[in-house]
């Protein structure tokens, strides 16, 4: 290990169960020295395994629905005082969408499932953005970092509504990051991730399919969640100080192929 996140202190959200990104990008933070909070919603708190992360990793747990001002100002508050200073690193690793669980198709959508998905996925990174830009608790070269999924800018048909989710929330990091690096110093980005075996990557209809697809179209295959937590951890250190506003994609060389060879069999 490298101690790359000496010294820095942060709060990571997302952490259902040990497949989670979030799960894996905090074990990775912890033996890279940084010191955080985990947050989750209750109902996932209750579910998921993260009092087993928080122990692993000595740090504690504080609930907040992400779509909840008022929680999240109280996550804020509350992390400063424990980890002790204002914050260098944010990892949002979020997304829920009501649609794609109860199975209805893109275009047979219930719109209060969408509005949820949308303020659960999208909008609850702003919610993170705007309580921290408020209370000033981000430090000078601070790093925040959300997931997304490439549908944001191809058409995956089975994604459903988590695409549109996926291109509001990349927009928010291009247009926060204007005024958090501008004011702040510190950077946002998205790191777009290949498909992963999660929760909420295998409730998407037809994942064995398309992460099979993707892992054969790719040159390197398919990044896994470790991959992720390490290319996370880079974007939290000092070596990526200058990177901000951008969509990173994080996919074994994907996102530029037009067919692979070992897919061009399949056919012939
Ligand atoms: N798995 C994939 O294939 C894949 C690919 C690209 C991007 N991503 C993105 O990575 C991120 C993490 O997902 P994951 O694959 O690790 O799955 P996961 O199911 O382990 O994580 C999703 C998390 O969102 C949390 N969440 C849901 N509603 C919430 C709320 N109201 N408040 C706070 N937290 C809430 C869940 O509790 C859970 O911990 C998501 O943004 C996802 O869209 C996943």
């Amino acid at each position: 290990m490298y101690n790359l996140l000496k010294g820095k202190r942060g709060i990571i959200f997302g952490a259902l169960d040990e497949n989670s990104i979030a799960w894996k990008t905090a074990e990775r933070v912890h033996e890279e020295g940084g010191v955080f909070v985990l947050s989750n919603s209750p109902a996932s708190i209750r579910m998921g395994s993260i009092m087993q992360l928080a122990q692993k990793t000595d740090s504690k747990v504080i609930a907040a629905d992400a779509t909840s001002v008022a929680d999240l100002e109280n996550l804020v508050d509350q992390a400063m005082e424990i980890i002790g200073g204002k914050i260098d690193f944010v990892l949002h690793s979020i997304g829920m969408s009501v649609n794609v669980r109860k199975g209805n198709h893109y275009t047979n959508q219930n719109y209060e499932y969408t509005e949820k998905a949308w303020n659960v996925s999208a909008v609850s990174f702003h919610k993170v953005m705007q309580v921290l830009y408020k209370k000033d608790a981000m430090n000078e070269w601070g790093s925040i970092v959300a997931l997304s999924y490439m549908a944001a800018q191809r058409v995956f048909p089975d994604y459903n509504d988590m695409a549109d989710n996926k291109a509001y929330l990349e927009s928010i990091a291009r247009s926060f990051g204007y005024f958090f690096g501008r004011d702040k110093k510190v950077r946002v980005n998205t790191i777009s991730q290949s498909p992963t075996a999660t929760k909420a990557g295998q409730g998407v209809k037809g994942f064995d399919g398309f992460i099979a697809f993707a892992d054969k179209m790719a040159p390197l295959g398919n990044a896994s969640a470790l991959d992720c937590a390490n290319y996370t951890v880079s974007m939290f250190s000092d070596l990526t100080k200058m990177v901000t506003l951008q969509n990173l994609l994080h996919d074994g060389g994907f996102s530029n192929m037009g067919v692979s060879q070992q897919v061009m069999e399949m056919f012939e």
